[in-house]
């Protein structure tokens, strides 16, 4: 999309910016405590049909920028008066211009989103998931822009990460700052939606990275197999795996000391996972049941659920966590509670969302068969995640 340079303009004729910037994490704060916001989205209309800034407590309309061009008094009226109003683009040249030109109207408690929504896609947000009964603690990796889900899981200072996103200094540097050493990276699957950073990370760490082995017969670099029965260990604690297939053929879920399953992209808060990003739909649907209704059926309903994505903002808890009981997702997850076999398979099968973007290049590039640029590899992962079969009102 092409976009006004704004700080290059006012860079040229040092005009300072009247309006300040807010950081994608100043805004995930915001977001997480359900802070009442007004967002003033500049993108074209197809881009923010999309996808957007989501949260509980916002109030958002799209105007395009160069509808703006020659003024902005056709908005001022719907701008709040007593509320912070951020403007947010593509990367944030243009809302840095909408933005001075609201101040100059006299509109106030202006921002604009630094980094615009390319930054907004890479956010990731920590937060702590618990302490292991050995010691060790999860951090979940939020990825409130885009719904990915990543884990950092550190005992006796030996840390394994996973499902990494590709931007892998995050997670470096939050080892380093712990003094713990990352000594393994894990992907739950072939990914997707996303660009792993799974063999990244190992590489710069020196770690082993593990997938699962039925996933990964087109891959084209060295890894380990991550199979049931053969657990990892990690300082104190154990890393079990469990065959868990159905969003793809080799879909493995972990289990960290006993306490906390990780589903990968097999079940969700609100939802469950879909069959057919592999192009494999109906086969893998009936494992895909099997997964739902009889292997986690036989777990403990006290471990915690950590699912690879959220679908929605409502699925995030009080301090931003997405985690939820075993036995509490069996009560309310709809699609953990279709008894009618046929019925599963059609609404695993029919009627599903549209398929991520650039998703089957996504895969190619996380089997290690092209490379794209840095700039393509942002530009593929815009947009939201869609590994869900989908939210709870269509199952
Ligand atoms: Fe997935």
């Amino acid at each position: 999309m092409g976009e006004w340079t704004g700080k290059t303009a006012s860079k040229q004729t040092n005009v300072p910016t009247a309006c300040q910037a807010i950081t994608s994490t100043e805004l995930t704060k915001k977001i997480i405590n359900k802070k009442s916001l007004f967002i003033l989205d500049v993108r074209n209309s197809n881009d923010y049909s999309e996808w957007k800034i989501e949260g509980e407590g916002i109030e958002m309309i799209n105007v395009p920028y160069y509808d703006m061009l020659d003024g902005v008094d056709s908005i001022l009226g719907e701008l709040p008066k007593d509320q912070e109003i951020i403007v947010v683009c593509a990367k944030e040249g243009s809302s840095i211009v909408i933005a001075d030109m609201l101040a100059q109207k006299g509109v106030t408690n202006l921002y604009y989103l630094k980094g615009g929504m390319i930054a907004w896609s890479e956010h990731l947000e920590p937060v702590k998931i618990g302490d292991l009964q050995n010691g060790g603690e999860i951090f979940q990796f939020i990825r409130i822009g885009k719904g990915c889900l990543s884990y950092y899981v550190e005992s006796a200072r030996e840390a394994v990460v996973i499902d990494p996103i590709r931007t892998t200094k995050v997670f470096e540097q939050f080892a380093k700052q712990r003094g713990a050493k990352i000594v393994a990276t894990i992907d739950t699957h072939l990914h997707a939606d996303h660009i792993s950073g799974g063999r990244m990370l190992a590489e710069r760490t020196g770690a082993a990275y593990y997938i699962p082995e039925r996933d990964a017969s087109d891959i084209t670099f060295a890894y380990h197999k991550l199979e049931e029965g053969h657990d990892i260990t990690i300082g104190c604690s154990k890393v079990e795996t469990i065959s868990s297939p159905g969003h793809t053929s080799g879909s493995t879920s972990l289990i960290i000391d006993g306490q906390f399953l990780m589903t990968g992209d097999s079940l969700f808060i609100e939802s469950i996972g879909r069959p057919d990003l592999a192009g494999k739909a109906e086969e893998l649907a009936g494992d895909l049941r099997t997964t739902l209704y009889q292997r986690y059926q036989q777990l403990s309903g006290e471990m915690i659920v950590l699912p690879a994505h959220f679908g929605t903002i409502s699925e995030l808890g009080k301090r931003g966590e997405v985690a939820k009981r075993l036995e509490d997702l069996f009560t309310w997850n709809t699609g953990l509670n279709i008894q009618d076999e046929q019925e599963f398979q059609k609404i695993v099968t029919e009627n599903l969302p549209p398929q991520p973007n650039h998703y089957q290049e996504i895969r190619l590039i996380n089997q290690g068969k092209i490379t794209p640029s840095f700039d393509e590899q942002i530009e593929m992962e815009i947009g939201p995640n869609r590994c869900a079969v989908a939210g709870p009102e269509n199952i």
